[in-house]
């Protein structure tokens, strides 16, 4: 099972970045999960993609395409989304007829520095990929508060119990998914 991990952040020491790294180290066997930088991808803007998708949004849709479910650790930002990821999601929400979103089962996770562990923003982030009929998993979903106490300075997950909850999250997404589509 091929699982796209897509990180909110752009920061080196971003710790939404280390929990997808740390999702990567936690999956069974049978889970690849590659991680997509977001960087590259411009603003969108409706008058570049009538030219065409800039090449790293090209890139970005397919494999959204390719993968058999997206985990998305998300920042919060302002109670919301960061502007980085809900950019990348208007890209992949087009074509609107056929977006590849569209279908998609999604797991969503993410670290705050707050106590509220991106609640608000998962809340967000599920509400916006309603709209191009992504498939939100809402039991496959994980908050990690004070992330400060549980990473350490080279951002690898050193809470054990967090990386349990990792793993468990793992586990429910390749379960759902595999029952949905009859994958062993
Ligand atoms: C934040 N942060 C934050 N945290 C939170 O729990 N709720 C919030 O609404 C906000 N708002 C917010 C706005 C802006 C503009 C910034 C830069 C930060 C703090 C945030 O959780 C913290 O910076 C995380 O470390 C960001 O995630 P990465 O970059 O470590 O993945």
């Amino acid at each position: 099972m091929r699982v796209l991990g897509i990180a909110g952040s752009l920061r080196a020491g971003s710790y939404n970045q280390a929990l997808l790294r740390a999702a990567r180290e936690e999956a069974p066997p049978d889970v690849a999960v590659e991680i997509w930088d977001l960087a590259e991808i411009p603003m969108y803007n409706g008058d570049v993609e009538a030219r065409g998708d800039p090449e790293p949004v090209a890139r970005f849709k397919a494999a959204i395409r390719a993968a058999d479910a997206l985990l998305i650790a998300t920042p919060e930002y302002n109670r919301g989304l960061p502007g980085v990821l809900k950019n990348a999601i208007d890209w992949a929400s087009r074509p609107p007829l056929a977006p590849p979103l569209a279908g998609k089962p999604v797991g969503t996770m993410g670290a705050s520095t707050g106590q509220g562990g991106t609640a608000k923003a998962q809340a967000h982030l599920r509400d916006v990929l309603g709209f191009p009929r992504a498939r939100v998993l809402p039991d496959v979903a994980l908050h990690v508060a004070d992330a400060y106490a549980k990473f350490d300075a080279n951002g690898e997950l050193t809470d054990d119990a967090t990386r349990k909850a990792v793993r468990a999250l793992l586990d429910k997404l390749r379960d759902d998914v595999a029952g949905s589509t009859g994958t062993p």
